[in-house]
């Protein structure tokens, strides 16, 4: 009984004196998004995607499979969990609604002019459009950090990235890893 009546106390005390534990299972805020998706939704750190100015059809989407676990994302494993699709529709505005910039990373021209010829014969604009801003559910390109991109595209195109639309894994097929690097180099190159 004595313990049991420690342990009760002691709990209530860890309630009252740290909040921040009790909070522990609230849905993250959107600092704790950008903690990792960069200030403002732009992305400065390798291999994390920016998400302002994206669509909101597609940010919804994915924010979906990522809490289903269609989309496994192990950096953000359960930090979903407790959203319900309203809040998520909530988030997609927002981000939707930040000023999109320009990637950090240092794009050389070299590649540039290649792969805007491999988008025109792949037709990347009749989805993503012309200016590969985006629509629907379908991403913004343009900007986006190109080490990201690159590693998306080879995972579409091996069939390795989890809860893929078909719709995009086709569209890269038969693209060999120069053709990738020189269209990640071109979209990173546009403006946003
Ligand atoms: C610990 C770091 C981290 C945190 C925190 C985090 N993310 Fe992510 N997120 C990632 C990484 C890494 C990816 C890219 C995964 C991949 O390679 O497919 C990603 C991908 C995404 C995508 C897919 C974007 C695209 O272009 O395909 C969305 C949407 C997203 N995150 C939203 C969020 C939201 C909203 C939050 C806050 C509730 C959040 N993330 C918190 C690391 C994080
Ligand atoms: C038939 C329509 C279609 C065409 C053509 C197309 N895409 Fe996509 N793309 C999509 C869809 C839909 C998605 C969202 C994928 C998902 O939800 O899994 C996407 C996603 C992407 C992504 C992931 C971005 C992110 O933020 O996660 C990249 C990169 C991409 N496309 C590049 C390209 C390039 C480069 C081309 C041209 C070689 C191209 N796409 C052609 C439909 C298309």
């Amino acid at each position: 009984m004595q313990f049991a009546g420690k342990a009760i106390r002691t709990g209530l005390l860890l309630c009252l004196l740290t909040p921040s534990l009790a909070r522990a299972a609230d849905p993250p805020s959107l600092e704790t998004c950008l903690s990792c998706h960069g200030a403002g939704g732009n992305s400065i750190t390798p291999l994390v995607p920016s998400l302002a100015g994206q669509p909101v059809l597609f940010l919804t989407n994915q924010l979906v499979y990522i809490r289903e676990g269609v989309r496994q994302i192990p950096a953000m494993a359960g930090l979903l969990d407790k959203m319900s699709d309203d809040e998520l529709v909530r988030l997609a505005e927002t981000l939707a609604a930040m000023p999109a910039q320009k990637s950090d990373e240092n794009i050389g021209t070299e590649l540039v002019a290649q792969g805007r010829r491999l988008a025109e014969k792949a037709r990347c604009g009749s989805c993503h459009l012309p200016t590969l801003r985006g629509q629907d559910h379908m991403p913004r390109l343009a900007a986006q950090r190109s080490d990201y991109t690159e590693q998306a595209m080879k995972e579409f195109r091996d069939s390795t990235r989890s809860g893929a639309d078909a719709l995009m894994s086709n569209a890269a097929v038969g693209l060999s890893d120069a053709d990738i690097k020189a269209l990640t180099q071109y979209i990173a190159s546009l403006a946003p």
